[in-house]
């Protein structure tokens, strides 16, 4: 990301959860319905229109296809995996690359006991703390905000200071960040995971598939999605360049490797195997990214 400017790509996925939600509960993906309040001015007129936000939805998957399935699926994916990680307990949760995501504010099971700390990049989160506190008329105690470059700063520094507790049991949420961070980053934001959090932590989050970045992918449509986003989008959006990624089929050995177990590997097939039914079963997946959650293992 360019230094002082929010990211637009956390916007454009925004607009994407907000059209989805306005649809009927029958024929949506996921459900965000505070994602539209999140919203900057001209989407948000989009995104109140069913009709103008299908139509740009449609153009998006014209341009992209699957791009947006990869999207809902990957919120409801989370979604369900916190739902459950609220039941079982969590005592904290970090929500690393925050963007617009709205779950501290719509998941009630959070708000009664557990902190959340939203990690982003301050150019984002400026505007993301204006429009809670524009939504909710305050910024709620539960919720923590924790400003930090990952490719500059370090997660431990930020969080400590901010109240995090490394021996509570953790969910770390990371949507939609990855592929724009050095390996560096993404191996010490792993690394901070393992060594501090409490028994039963866990993260879940996407990746992009190596040979995508490499232009190699075996699927050609995705090779052509990729260099559109390089051609039209990452200019667009202050140079969010896809930058990391990992070899499709070796996200157990990656995550094994820097500390982790119990890894659910999860894939477009399978999203379309969970979610699409009635009218989105003819639906698209890219073949972009996949999608994993790991425990981190018990230590000593
Ligand atoms: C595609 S958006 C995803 C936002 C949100 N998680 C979602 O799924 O809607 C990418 C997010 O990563 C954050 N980000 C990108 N590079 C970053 C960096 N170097 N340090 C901190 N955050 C970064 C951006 O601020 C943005 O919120």
């Amino acid at each position: 990301m360019k230094k002082g400017k929010p990211s637009l790509t956390a916007e454009l996925t925004t607009f994407a959860r907000a059209a989805e939600s306005a649809r009927p509960e029958a024929k949506r993906l996921c459900h965000d319905p505070l994602a539209k309040e999140f919203l900057v001015a001209p989407l948000k007129i989009l995104a109140r229109s069913r009709i103008l936000a299908g139509v740009v939805i449609w153009w998006a998957e014209r341009l992209a296809p699957g791009v947006p399935g990869e999207i809902l699926g990957r919120t409801k994916y989370i979604d369900d995996s916190l739902k459950t990680r609220i039941d079982e307990g969590i005592e904290q949760l970090v929500i690393l690359g925050a963007g617009y995501d709205s779950r501290a504010y719509r998941f009630d099971g959070l708000s009664q006991r557990v902190k959340v700390f939203e990690v982003d990049h301050p150019a984002t989160q400026r505007v993301k703390m204006k429009r809670v506190g524009r939504l909710l008329g305050h910024l709620p105690d539960n919720v923590v905000f924790v400003p930090i470059d990952f490719e500059e700063e370090r997660l431990h520094h930020k969080l400590f200071e901010k109240g995090y507790d490394r021996t509570k049991k953790t969910f770390f949420i990371w949507e939609g960040v990855t592929y724009y961070l050095t390996a560096k980053a993404v191996d010490e934001t792993l690394a901070f995971v393992v060594e501090n959090s409490g028994v039963g932590s866990s993260i879940i989050f996407d990746y992009a598939f190596e040979k995508v970045l490499e232009g190699a992918s075996d699927v050609e449509q995705v090779n052509r999605i990729l260099k559109a986003w390089e051609r039209i989008g990452a200019p667009l959006t202050a140079d969010e360049h896809f930058i990391f990624g990992v070899k499709e089929g070796t996200i157990q050995e990656f995550l094994s490797a820097r500390g982790f177990y119990q890894i659910e590997n999860v894939n477009g097939d399978s999203f379309k195997a969970a979610y699409f039914k009635g009218m989105k079963q003819s639906g698209d997946v890219s073949h972009i990214c996949g999608f994993v959650r790991a425990t981190v293992k018990p230590r000593g």
